[in-house]
């Protein structure tokens, strides 16, 4: 393997390494190894000719100056999940560079600057949200959000100021629209369909809108030895009921997915019986009215599950974000790179949520999806061919040629 696409693939191995957790890639936002990336990644941004800064959020931004008064911006994220794998967000990060590189060793200028960026959080992992980075650049940061917690009891803003950002600044320090061509993304497909076709790339024509809800149910702690099996108000059974509640609806009805990933259980010990219980439910749709109409559904499971177990239930809306449909003018040029370089043209959607979906606030995006084996993904099992990483970066090479005209 060499050129382009075998430094995408050690930089993705590199990065890899660099976890909060020894022997799996965990890395929240805001923590030691979100920090040591971002420094690994300006490295190499400085040395593709791009000046570097961190926005008040810790977006790592590199900016290659070009000659007209618009930017470009190319980008993914470098937060990751828990036990994640190597390309997701990362990828898209390594392509982008390595088309810079290379308009930088040539010396060349294209008629608009490019600015790359490395977005701090796009997973949630650390407080249960989505898109915190993009939000912040695309000016559509939620200010309520500052007061989240982590598991450990760390604000959202105090996290933000030991990245060394500006909780007062996040409101505001959105790029400024006008100024903007618009935003495109790489990313592995997380499905089976690119694979399935035998195809190497797609061209993704929208992103699933998604729901972030935390539920909790409060019952009653009490002994578990010596309270009978009918007085109990047991939180627990009540979310296991709401659980397999979740799976049924999203199994009946046509595109919809929703997942229960989280469960905290209190007090939490095998002799007690389990007074409070919050779950995570992620649901998405690529129509925002079934997405809305299913939440709608499980609002009242969750009442109904309460009154019949006696325990009081708890549904708190934590984020929200409307499908979205990519820019035309843009996803055609995709389009047209594709199809010059003798590639076949796949459209697809995506149920995955990316930066782009935020980066619509601020402007035009497209994306572009690389092949992964099997669809895998948020699993170390995560893979992409480096064949395939080759063809991203020669369709993004030649994108730039085409904005450029
Ligand atoms: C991000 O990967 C998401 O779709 O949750
Ligand atoms: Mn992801
Ligand atoms: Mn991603």
């Amino acid at each position: 393997m060499e050129g382009a696409a075998a430094t995408v693939m050690e930089r993705c191995d590199i990065l890899g390494r660099i976890s909060e957790e020894p022997g799996r890639i965990t890395r929240p936002y805001g923590s030691e190894a979100m920090r040591q990336v971002n420094d690994v990644v300006a490295g190499w941004m400085r040395a593709s000719g791009m000046t570097v800064r961190q926005d008040a959020i810790g977006n790592l931004v590199g900016r290659y100056e070009g000659m007209g008064d618009k930017t470009l911006i190319l980008g993914s994220h470098l937060d990751t999940v828990r036990d994640a794998g190597k390309y997701d967000g990362i990828l898209g990060m390594m392509v982008a560079l390595t088309c810079l590189e290379r308009l930088h060793e040539r010396g060349e200028r294209l008629p608009f600057a490019i600015e790359v960026v490395g977005f701090a959080d796009e997973e949630g992992l650390r407080f249960g949200t989505t898109y915190l980075g993009s939000s912040v650049f695309a000016g559509a940061f939620n200010p309520k959000l500052l007061s989240l917690k982590d598991a450990n009891g760390v604000t959202l803003a105090d996290a933000v100021r030991s990245f060394g950002g500006d909780p007062d600044g996040l409101v505001g320090n959105g790029r400024n629209a006008g100024e903007l061509i618009g935003y495109c993304e790489v990313h592995i497909e997380q499905g089976p369909r690119l694979e399935t076709h035998d195809l190497p790339i797609g061209i993704v024509s929208g992103i699933a809108g998604q729901s972030r809800i935390v539920v909790g149910f409060e019952g009653k702690a009490d002994h578990a030895g010596t309270v009978p099996m009918e007085g109990r108000r047991d939180a627990l059974c009540a979310a296991a009921e709401f659980v397999v509640e979740v799976e049924a609806t999203a199994r009946g009805e046509p595109g919809l997915v929703a997942t229960v990933g989280e469960i905290s259980v209190q007090p939490g010990a095998s002799n007690v019986i389990p007074g409070e219980v919050d779950l995570s439910l992620d649901i998405r749709h690529q129509d925002d009215e079934v997405r809305e109409q299913a939440c709608q559904a499980l609002r009242q499971r969750v009442e109904e599950i309460g009154a019949a177990r006696e325990v009081v239930p708890r549904w708190h809306l934590r984020q929200e974000k409307r499908a979205v449909t990519f820019a035309p003018d843009l996803t055609a040029l995709f389009e047209q790179a594709v199809g010059e370089l003798g590639y076949p043209v796949e459209r697809l959607p995506s149920g995955a949520g990316h930066d782009a979906a935020q980066m619509a606030d601020l402007g035009p995006v497209a994306m572009l999806f690389v092949r992964c084996r099997e669809g895998i993904s948020h699993n170390p099992a995560e893979s992409v061919r480096p064949e395939d990483v080759a063809v991203a970066i020669e369709v993004v090479n030649r994108f730039l040629e085409l904005v450029a005209k």
